[in-house]
């Protein structure tokens, strides 16, 4: 129950202190280049542990990684003002050239789960850089879906543990809420709604798609970074592959598309281990080729 997290900034820390808080790992391992920040967070963190659960953490080079049966990554930058995404891709690349090769060679059985943005592009390039042996996966828009189920719960004033929705496609400007497949303790939300007397029109759907597509921006304009949420995200992850959970989550992996996007997958101890085909109505579709052709563009500036 070992996890590696590599890149100890906001998210590989959140990640991490999820990890703790849930309890059911028993070994954490950071590694940084910034060796000092890595040692900082570990500290931090391990001292949550005597009041919550006993998980180690520490921070480690990439040596200690051995054993790992889950190797985050969330090295690199985000998006700076002024900055393109493509720039981004492009510095972000160049650390995933690095680090892919060394987690491989350190451990080479562990399920890789990619954070780090564009985490649709970084995933592809992942697979790429890991060979055709690895399991590689994207967090992709597991968060985007925790958001949409967020919203829906909101307005249908329940648990969202009970609210089924999801993201698919880009974790990005072009995502698709899936619409037609959204259920509340078991009926369609359309039909939950009228039951109840609450409003399901238009207007409330697209209130709610502005607050899921742009919840990032939203939360970077304040804070000027989001971790909670994808920390939180990367935890559930990391669970149903140890556990081999068979959660079916939104992550970002290979697709009939040529390019890594979210759809619900079975996630369980090899990573993806099935790829469901949501029922979508022709306009859910016809985004999503737009959205796949989206990340296939971003594929190319990678290329370029
Ligand atoms: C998020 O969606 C920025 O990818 C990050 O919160």
């Amino acid at each position: 129950m070992k996890v590696g997290i590599v890149g100890a900034g906001f998210v590989g820390a959140t990640a991490a202190y999820a990890l703790l808080l849930r309890g059911r790992v028993r070994d954490i391992v950071l590694v940084d280049k910034d060796e000092r920040r890595a040692e900082a967070e570990a500290q931090d963190i391990a001292h949550a542990a005597p009041v919550s659960h006993a998980v180690q953490v520490r921070a480690g080079g990439y040596e200690a990684l051995a054993g790992a049966r889950v190797v985050l990554l969330t090295a690199g930058a985000n998006q700076q003002p002024g900055e393109t995404r493509l720039d981004l891709l492009r510095k972000n690349a160049a650390v995933f050239r690095d680090v892919v090769p060394q987690v491989r060679t350190h451990a080479p059985d562990a399920v890789l789960v990619v954070a780090t943005n564009p985490v649709d592009v970084m995933t592809h390039l992942t697979m790429d850089l890991a060979g055709p042996d690895a399991r590689v996966l994207g967090s992709g828009t597991v968060l985007d879906s925790a958001r949409f189920r967020h919203e829906v719960a909101l307005r249908a004033g329940v648990d969202p543990q009970h609210v089924h929705a999801y993201v698919l496609g880009e974790h990005g400007d072009s995502e698709v809420l899936a619409w037609s497949g959204v259920t509340v303790a078991g009926l369609g939300v359309a039909a939950f709604m009228a039951a109840r007397g609450l409003p399901w029109d238009d207007a409330v759907r697209a209130d709610i798609d502005g607050s899921v597509r742009d919840a990032a921006a939203r939360i970077i304009g304040g804070k000027r970074a989001t971790y909670y949420g994808v920390g939180a995200a990367l935890a559930r992850i990391t669970e149903a592959v140890l556990r081999d959970g068979r959660a079916v989550l939104t992550v970002s992996g290979p697709s009939g598309y040529g390019v890594s996007l979210s759809l619900p997958r079975v996630v369980g101890g090899a990573g993806i281990v099935e790829t469901l085909t949501p029922d979508l109505t022709p306009p859910e579709t016809a985004a999503l080729e737009r959205s796949a052709a989206v990340l296939r563009e971003a594929v190319r500036g990678l290329e370029g």
